[in-house]
């Protein structure tokens, strides 16, 4: 039986875990509250938690765990190489209501991976190894781990998997990428899977889910217990409500026309707005979630082409009413030649 969305239904067993994935400077408490309002996620990652000889935990990333308004479960992301500050970090985050820790190791910016943390840590699994060994015994939450499937090349993954294997990690994040194919690539589902056959905890598939389409393909690809969405969300924030649903009916919502679009730009507007930035500062702001809203709206792109310019929230505000009227069609999926490149590679079941 074909579904309306032109993959065959999932044999689903137990709905899969939907997962928001940590985004810096983006899945903070603001964000959470928008999301909330569409459909949230089953279980929040916050931006991670720098750790290294002189942090402190972020004061801004901390209020996404402690005024958590959603009711649903926040993991705490850290990022380091430092073993005894990553134990103080976790000892010190488990004082607040966590649901678990996270240790980030797929983050591929140059100043992160040049001091061996984040993505960088891959290129050393016995420091991998060693890590999870003292955070494993100092965790009491779940202990989690996100990663890419290498740093240079997929086959890394092979020994990676090994050194999770051995801690008793409670759930792992893979971002079907190594840390050298940064975001453009397409995903390498086949080692996602490896994945989901060689550990005994639940594995969330992540990258370029940005659909029902690209969600079921995913699944389907991978056998993950559950995805992991990151750009998607902040794209389209009803994916969570959309994907349960399709879940628990087998049958497709009515997509959300541009005027609920133009709604929801206007909703994180206000909501991530600081009262000490100047407009043109939140414009700025809004610019980084716009980069992944916009891809594929007005003609030609000229809705993105227009917000590069903006400076002004009249302006702001008019272009979304230029391009955004009420009832008109969104696209389901952002084109391919964007910043969601690699989507191409998802193409066929
Ligand atoms: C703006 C932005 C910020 C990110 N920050 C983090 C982060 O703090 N920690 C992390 O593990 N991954 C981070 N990532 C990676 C995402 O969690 C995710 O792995 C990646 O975007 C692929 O998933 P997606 O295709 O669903 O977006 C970030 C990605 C983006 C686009």
């Amino acid at each position: 039986m074909e579904s309306p969305i032109g993959v065959s239904p999932l044999p689903v067993t137990r709905p899969p875990l939907l997962a928001l994935a940590p985004m810096q400077e983006v899945t903070d408490l603001a964000f959470m509250r928008v999301l909330h309002t569409h459909g949230d996620p089953d279980l929040y990652f916050t931006e991670y938690f720098r750790v290294h000889a002189h942090s402190r935990l972020d004061r801004d990333i901390l209020r996404s765990i402690t005024e958590n308004p959603t009711g649903k479960p926040v993991v705490a992301q850290m990022i380091g190489e430092d073993i005894d500050r990553l134990v103080t970090t976790a000892t010190e985050l488990q004082r607040h209501p966590v649901a678990g820790i996270d240790l980030n190791l797929g983050c591929p910016a140059p100043c992160v991976c040049s001091k061996h943390s984040g993505g960088g840590l891959l290129r050393n699994p016995a420091k991998v190894d060693a890590i999870l060994e003292a955070l494993r015994s100092c965790i009491q939450v779940a202990f989690t781990v996100k990663t890419r499937i290498g740093y240079e090349r997929p086959e890394e993954f092979d020994q990676l998997l090994d050194v999770f294997a051995r801690h008793r990690i409670d759930l792992l994040s893979v971002h079907g990428r190594t840390v050298a194919e940064r975001y453009q690539s397409s995903i390498h589902y086949d080692q996602i899977r490896l994945a989901v056959e060689r550990l005994p905890c639940p594995v969330l598939a992540n990258g370029n889910v940005v659909s029902l389409r690209t969600a079921l393909l995913t699944l389907k690809k991978t056998g993950a217990a559950g995805l992991m969405i990151g750009r998607g969300a902040i794209r389209h924030p009803w994916i969570f409500a959309h994907l349960r649903h399709y879940f628990a009916t087998g049958t497709v919502l009515p997509p959300p026309d541009s005027g609920e679009l133009r709604r929801y730009i206007e909703q994180l507007y206000r909501e991530t707005r600081n009262e000490d930035a100047t407009a043109l500062q939140h414009i700025t702001r809004m610019k980084r979630y716009l980069n992944f809203i916009a891809p594929g709206l007005g003609q030609n792109e000229r809705f993105l082409h227009e917000m590069k310019r903006v400076r002004e929230e009249a302006e702001f505000f008019a272009i979304c009413d230029r391009h955004l009227e009420k009832g008109g069609a969104i696209p389901a999926e952002p084109p391919a030649e964007s910043v969601f490149a690699g989507l191409a590679g998802l193409d066929s079941e």
